[in-house]
């Protein structure tokens, strides 16, 4: 089959990454892709936002499964357009993309399926004194939650009262999120562990891919600003096979069978974002795609044909044993360039690629790269995803081998956290201890 990706980070590499071992892929096209993604895949220099473009593309090259990696061109309903014109496309209809494209549809949908989550209330801009009233019930931190997409940017953690009424008003009156902040979530703030489940679904059948842990603060000991995600891995031993089954009972079903209910049946990655809590697992968000870098850990973990696995969801006819339980695992150690998540600057030149590659177990996902003249470039703030895979699914051996790899890269102002996965280490040894 002919395979489209669509989109141009960490993410794609790893999914073009996969698909290239898949014996029933025959040619695979990135639109637009990066400079690793390159080396596996032909560019289609189209924008990930032009659904008009992709189309052409996909309708004259005789695409035969087209993948959509970021949310916007999902939420946009680019699903809906590819399947009007019969073209086979994994990921949700724009109706089902709402689950994240609207924080007021996901919240008031899990209200009305009983799906666990942290209590809140919506507010619009008529409603500001009655959100003022509100906050002021709530136990500090308070978080205000953005409506709609707002690049990651939407979710604030308020300290004091104060911060948590001037979130609010610059969000529904000041507008700094353009149309996503009209309306507001105002939630309790949960304490826990988080953990990222992926499931593949075709509406009905599901699978449920490892679990990852990303790492969100910029600094080590999860400090600083919130960023996209500086590093993962897979699987995550916070979630144990019962934590596993409960957040399938708890979560997955409801989630599949209220989407069916309400005539737009889920077809694609399901991404659950959880806090596991003393009380049990709740719902942070949901995103309607492959999250990244989750991705460049939990991808590696699927045993059997990406493409194959993915049409198969795209059709409506997942075998969910089509996907076997994978023994290894992986981490993922992003570097970025410095100033990110705010300022920072591109075009540096990154040296080392290749050394970084020589262990068989390494790959380096590029997720902000370009070419020029035979450099390869910084063109983003997260750079590289640097990802080892160990097939004895010894944790600790993969970080080792993620950061000496890591260590071999170099551009000016290279910056990468010293800590991922040690979270899973302690739990990892506390449990050894224990037994
Ligand atoms: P979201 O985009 O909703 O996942 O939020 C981004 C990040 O904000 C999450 O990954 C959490 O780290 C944090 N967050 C969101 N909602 C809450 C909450 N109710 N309590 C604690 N942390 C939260
Ligand atoms: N890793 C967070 C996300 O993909 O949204």
């Amino acid at each position: 089959m002919n395979v489209l990706v669509v989109g141009s980070g960490g993410r794609e590499h790893a999914l073009v990454w996969k698909l290239r071992r898949d014996p029933g892929v025959q040619k695979l096209y990135c639109a637009p892709g990066n400079a690793g993604i390159a080396q596996l895949a032909d560019l289609v220099p189209v924008n990930q936002a032009d659904t008009n473009s992709l189309l052409t593309f996909a309708r004259q090259e005789r695409i035969d499964l087209t993948i959509v990696g970021p949310e916007q061109p999902l939420t946009a309903g680019i699903v809906d357009r590819f399947e009007s014109h019969d073209l086979a496309i994994f990921g949700p209809s724009q109706s089902a993309a709402r689950i994240e494209g609207s924080k007021v549809f996901a919240k008031d949908f899990m209200k009305r399926n009983g799906i666990p989550t942290a209590r809140y209330k919506r507010f619009s801009v008529s409603e500001i004194h009655e959100a003022e009233s509100f906050i002021q019930t709530l136990h500090l931190p308070v978080v205000v939650k953005a409506d709609g997409l707002a690049g990651g940017k939407g979710v604030i953690i308020c300290e004091t009262q104060k911060l948590a009424i001037d979130a609010v008003q610059s969000m529904v009156l000041d507008k700094v999120f353009g149309n996503a902040g009209e309306r507001v979530i105002i939630e309790e703030f949960l304490e826990g562990e988080e953990a990222s489940v992926f499931v593949l679904t075709d509406g009905s059948d599901f699978v449920t891919l490892p679990p990852a842990q990303d790492h969100k603060r910029i600094l080590d000991g999860d400090l600083g600003r919130n960023t996209g995600g500086m590093g993962a891995y897979a699987p995550a031993p916070v979630v144990t096979e019962k934590i596993k089954r409960l957040i399938e009972e708890e979560v997955v079903v409801p989630t599949l069978e209220g989407m069916r209910k309400l005539g737009t049946p889920y077809r694609g990655c399901l991404y659950c974002g959880l806090m596991l809590t003393e009380e049990g697992v709740k719902v942070l968000e949901y995103n309607c795609r492959f999250g990244d870098p989750e991705t460049q850990v939990v991808v590696p973990l699927v045993e059997g044909n990406l493409g194959e696995i993915l049409l198969s969801v795209a059709k409506g006819k997942l075998d969910p044993r089509s996907v076997a339980p994978s023994s290894s695992s992986a981490v993922c150690i992003v570097v970025a360039s410095e100033g990110y998540p705010d300022h920072y600057e591109v075009g540096k030149e990154i040296t080392g690629l290749q050394a970084a590659a020589d262990d068989i177990d390494v790959v380096v996902f590029h997720a902000g790269t370009n070419q020029h003249g035979g450099k390869v470039l910084t063109s983003g703030g997260r750079v590289l995803g640097v990802t080892a895979i160990e097939k004895n699914g010894n944790l600790e051996k993969a970080i080792g081998k993620a950061y000496r790899a890591t260590e071999k890269i170099a551009f000016e102002g290279a910056y990468y956290r010293r800590d991922i996965g040690r979270k899973a280490l302690n739990r990892l040894k506390v449990t050894a201890d224990t037994q």
